[in-house]
């Protein structure tokens, strides 16, 4: 009676917060988890299969498509704010290009008139063109500084704004939808995809819009100095414009499939460091190691695949413009020969033609960029549509204040069901009241359903059909952190964030004094402990000498939990990591812990059940058995034979 049992713990006495996470992981059972897809079955198919292969897709840009028009959407949202300074960029970049294209216009000019009026002893031609020539790269550098500096303005500010986005965005989603969208995932969102606007805004974007603008502002010069020369070079754009678009086409899917082939490279990492407990522990090195050559080679064919793509347009285009430029050579010479053409504009057009196709290299590169920003800004676009499932209520409302010396609440579950997204039905058309002030103790086997219960008190989830209710209220439309006030969880994993003990426990009230939190510390048994770290409350849990097990991880938990002061508060195998004297303190504790308030308290080791006026015993979903502790004990149901078999071990 003294002494707990373990006998019935199942996962929570071994299970600390990281190797719970890392089971989701490692096990990597889920539909749309990468290690599945990591795994064996994918490598026939893909060495095979084209570029953006289905399975590349599914893995990740269908598993969040952007609704139609998100992405221009999103791009326009992030633009807006900053329009006066992305039209002046442009205006900038327009008059750049005018004062670096006049360049050939001038040479033209001086060989045609400068040089026969040079040789009459007139030297005015010449000077002017000169100066003009000075004053034009003069204005071209000046002009492309004021451009740098009004673009990375602009740069900076988007890309400061989308990754807090992502971030607010993310962290606001439901909690299955973190179930399904990895952490990985998310990681990559916001840095390899950030990174590929980043570079498309930085540089891409500039020599893109440039090649269009020397595009347009050369076919005029040229149509303006010789209507054939100009219209032949007008004419090589056509194969040049069909060369491009047909790169553009490919590179696509290319690209598609080399960020999914990276972020799944990354994914893979995250989740095997992030689990770095587990895969020691079951010896998962050497199949992770296959798992990850796999996703590595892709990457890397990947890449391969876009490098390809990339050398058959340079050569092509390459082609296309030397032709271009041999045969303009070839009849300008015969033009000037026969005196219908005037040698300085042959001049010009040739160096006008080649500072065109000089750049088309390039132009596959700025394209290459161009799509994959457009693809990631696709994907951060399709993370961005994503609503949460668990909806903050529009006209939220609050409760009505609690009695002095009645901290609880009454809990009402009526007609609930609730299925995951992911799996049949947990919770068949389930009604439970639990009157305020009452502690009720959950018991069942694995897998019964104790915690969904628990994670929809605290809406984590909202049923599928019915409705929870706090004092007669729909949690659905409670302000949320009336909520957050309302229902405190417990569970085994214990989560601690960087900071030290004090601000951990601190978390539920931050205004809550040092008095406050020592009290709540003492109070749950935490006190000796803290003290006896190296800097006491103030010792930061995650530097070096500030690590603490899983038990004391666990009691910080407890004494957050009660500086929080809820009026229903759900404990969750929060015990588990608990040693046997270590879990009696607490269940001393409870006694004024849990006084007036509503309780819920999911536990194996039925020591537990002793502190609660009420007992539900649950499997596959429903309530079996419900009532006192010593009622049930006397009758001859479940629970009598779970309480024997737990007083005859710890008998024995
Ligand atoms: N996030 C989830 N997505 C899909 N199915 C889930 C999820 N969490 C739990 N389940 C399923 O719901 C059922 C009930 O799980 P639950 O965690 O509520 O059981 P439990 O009674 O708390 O078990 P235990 O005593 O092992 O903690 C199980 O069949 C489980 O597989
Ligand atoms: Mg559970």
């Amino acid at each position: 009676m003294t002494t707990g049992s373990t006998t019935g713990a199942t996962s929570g006495s071994d299970t600390d917060d990281p190797t719970e996470r890392a089971e989701d992981t490692v096990g990597a059972s889920e539909p749309d988890g990468p290690p599945t897809r990591a795994g064996g079955p994918l490598d026939g198919p893909d060495a095979a299969s084209p570029p953006g292969d289905a399975a590349d897709d599914a893995f990740d840009k269908d598993a969040l498509p952007a609704p139609p028009g998100a992405t221009g959407a999103l791009l326009r949202s992030l633009l807006a704010p900053r329009r006066v300074r992305v039209v002046l960029a442009a205006v900038l970049l327009l008059l750049q290009q005018a004062a670096v294209q006049s360049g050939p216009l001038l040479v033209a000019y001086a060989i045609d008139r400068g040089v026969p009026a040079f040789r009459a002893h007139d030297y005015g031609p010449l000077i002017a063109v000169g100066s003009g020539y000075a004053l034009c790269a003069g204005a071209a550098g000046a002009l492309q500084y004021a451009f740098i500096r009004a673009s990375a303005r602009v740069n900076q500010d988007v890309l400061l704004d989308l990754r807090g986005r992502i971030f607010r965005h993310a962290q606001a989603l439901s909690v299955d939808f973190h179930e399904r969208y990895t952490s990985g995932r998310l990681i990559s969102r916001s840095t390899t995809d950030v990174e590929s606007l980043r570079e498309l805004l930085s540089e891409g974007l500039q020599e893109l819009i440039g090649v269009v603008l020397a595009f347009a502002y050369i076919s005029a010069v040229l149509l303006w100095l010789d209507l054939g020369i100009g219209g032949m070079a007008v004419l090589s754009f056509v194969p040049l414009y069909l060369l491009v678009r047909l790169y553009q086409r490919r590179v696509k899917a290319v690209f598609m499939a080399r960020s999914t082939a990276i972020a799944a490279v990354i994914v893979k990492f995250a989740e095997t460091m992030n689990g770095i407990r587990p895969v020691r522990a079951f010896r998962r090195e050497r199949a992770n190691d296959a798992d990850f050559h796999v996703l590595n080679h892709r990457h890397q064919r990947r890449n391969g695949d876009a490098l390809l793509e990339m050398a058959r347009y340079v050569v092509g285009s390459r082609l296309v413009a030397n032709t271009a430029v041999a045969a303009m050579v070839l009849w300008g010479a015969y033009r000037v020969a026969e005196g219908t053409l005037a040698l300085g504009v042959l001049a010009a057009s040739v160096l006008y033609l080649r500072r065109l196709y000089d750049p088309i290299d390039r132009l596959g590169m700025f394209l290459n960029s161009y799509q994959s920003a457009a693809a990631s800004l696709e994907k951060i676009a399709g993370l961005l549509a994503q609503v949460p499932t668990v909806p903050e209520s529009r006209e939220p409302r609050e409760l009505p204040v609690r009695e002095s010396g009645r901290p609880g609440r009454e809990v009402v579950f009526e007609q609930v069901r609730f299925a995951y997204r992911t799996g049949g039905e947990v919770l068949p058309r389930f009604d439970l009241t639990i009157p305020a002030g009452q502690t009720v103790a959950v018991v069942g086997s694995t897998g019964a359903g104790k915690s969904t219960l628990a994670k929809l008190l605290a809406r984590f989830y909202d049923p599928t059909e019915g409705r929870v209710l706090l004092d007669g209220t729909d949690l659905r439309d409670l302000a949320v952190p009336e909520l957050r006030r309302g229902v405190v969880m417990v569970t085994q994993e214990a989560f601690l964030f960087s900071g030290t003990v004090a601000e951990n426990i601190a978390i539920g009230r931050p205004e809550a004094s040092r008095a406050d939190v020592e009290q709540a510390a003492k109070a749950i048994g935490a006190h000796d402990f803290i003290v006896s770290l190296p800097e006491g409350y103030d010792t930061d849990v995650r530097k070096r000498g500030g690590r603490i097990s899983a038990g004391q991880r666990q009691l910080v938990a407890f004494a957050r939990a009660l500086l929080a002061d809820p009026a229903v508060l759900i404990l969750d195998e929060a015990t588990s990591s608990l040693d046997i004297p270590g879990e009696r303190a607490v269940q001393r504790a409870m006694d004024t812990v849990l006084q007036g308030r509503t309780a819920v308290v999911i536990a194996h080791r039925l020591s537990t059940v002793e502190i609660a006026d009420r007992v539900l015993v649950m499997e596959h979903g429903r309530i079996v058995e419900d009532g006192p502790p010593d009622e049930l004990i006397g009758g001859g149901g479940r629970f009598a034979g779970l309480h024997r078999a737990w007083r005859e071990s710890v008998v024995g």
